[in-house]
């Protein structure tokens, strides 16, 4: 039976460290600062900024939630941003995607200052990640790291098997796992949709990680006994006896993988607080290279 890679425990032992830290720090300085921009009502992206504002507060920074509803215009949004680069005030912006349609996000990524950019999706940060420079990583696929490095999975020489080649996980994942560092130095295979038979690849993999946005996608056949099964997946699945309406599962069939992976992350209260506390350091990050 597979051991747990508790990132509810390691991300509220990580952001009461940030805490610490800035409680020592902020009695001369003002503490860190995040901006947050909601567009729109799309459920989980409410969820998801609510619980990044409630992570400030819990460790003594500052947040301020820029909150408009789907019509609001590119050229409005940018305007925002730029306010938000000028203010000497603010040390960390972070646009939840999805954008609505008739807002370029690239345009509006690309309009954030890097060095706020604790998101981790400016070109420039993604240039820094894959040449292996400073930068902001990519809150999930830091968080990913994080927990590798706790829980002292050896990395080195191992097959890392990624599932999903998106900007915001999959592909910042394999920069990080290919790099030359610890956790680092696997060798790297990155999965698409159009990967043609990809259980056989799944099956070569010591370290497997789904971020595919698929419910259950990854069967306990596709896994190598022994593997250590990261799950990135949040995806809320009709379930008429919660209150909800639905309840979250990941990508990996958790039940029938935990008994041959070595190792696996559960859906909730693996990746997802992961992505906070990566999201919290990040915003921490910043505000110490501005303050110094
Ligand atoms: N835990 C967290 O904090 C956190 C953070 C971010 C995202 N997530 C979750 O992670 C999942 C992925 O998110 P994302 O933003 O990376 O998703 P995304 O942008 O939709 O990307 C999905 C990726 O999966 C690939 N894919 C789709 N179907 C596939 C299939 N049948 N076989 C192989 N590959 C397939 C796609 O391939 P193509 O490129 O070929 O289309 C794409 O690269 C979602 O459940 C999301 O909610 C969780």
């Amino acid at each position: 039976m597979a051991q747990l890679l508790d990132g509810k425990a390691l991300s509220e032992k990580l952001v009461a460290e940030i805490s610490t830290k800035i409680a020592t720090k902020s009695i001369e300085l003002r503490a860190p600062h995040l901006a947050a921009i909601l567009i729109g009502d799309h459920a989980p992206s409410k969820a998801y900024v609510n619980n990044k504002i409630k992570t400030c507060e819990k460790v003594g920074m500052a947040s301020s939630l820029h909150s408009y509803s789907s019509d609001i215009t590119e050229a409005e949004l940018l305007n925002l941003i730029e306010k938000l680069n000028r203010d000497n005030t603010v040390d960390g912006i972070l646009v939840q995607l999805p954008l609505p349609s008739h807002i370029n996000s690239k345009r509006i990524i690309e309009a954030i200052l890097p060095s706020k950019d604790v998101d981790g999706f400016h070109p420039l940060n993604i240039g820094n990640l894959a040449k292996g420079y400073d930068c902001f990583v990519p809150a999930t696929p830091l968080g990913v790291t994080m927990l590798l490095d706790h829980y002292k999975i050896k990395t080195g020489g191992k097959h890392c098997v990624i599932l999903g080649r998106s900007a915001i996980v999959g592909q910042p994942l394999s920069f990080l796992l290919a790099r030359n560092g610890n956790p680092g130095n696997c060798t790297v295979t990155l999965c698409h949709s159009k990967t043609v038979n990809i259980t056989h690849y799944t099956r070569q993999a010591d370290i497997l990680i789904a971020a595919l946005g698929i419910p259950n996608f990854v069967k306990k056949e596709m896994v190598k006994p022994g593997a250590v099964v990261i799950d990135v997946g949040i995806n809320r699945v009709e379930d008429l006896s919660k209150k909800a309406g639905y309840r979250l599962t990941g990508d990996v069939d958790f039940e029938a993988v935990q008994d041959i992976a070595s190792w696996i992350t559960p859906v909730p209260g693996g990746v997802g607080p992961m992505t906070i506390a990566a999201l919290i350091f990040n915003t921490y990050k910043a505000w110490s290279e501005r303050m110094m």
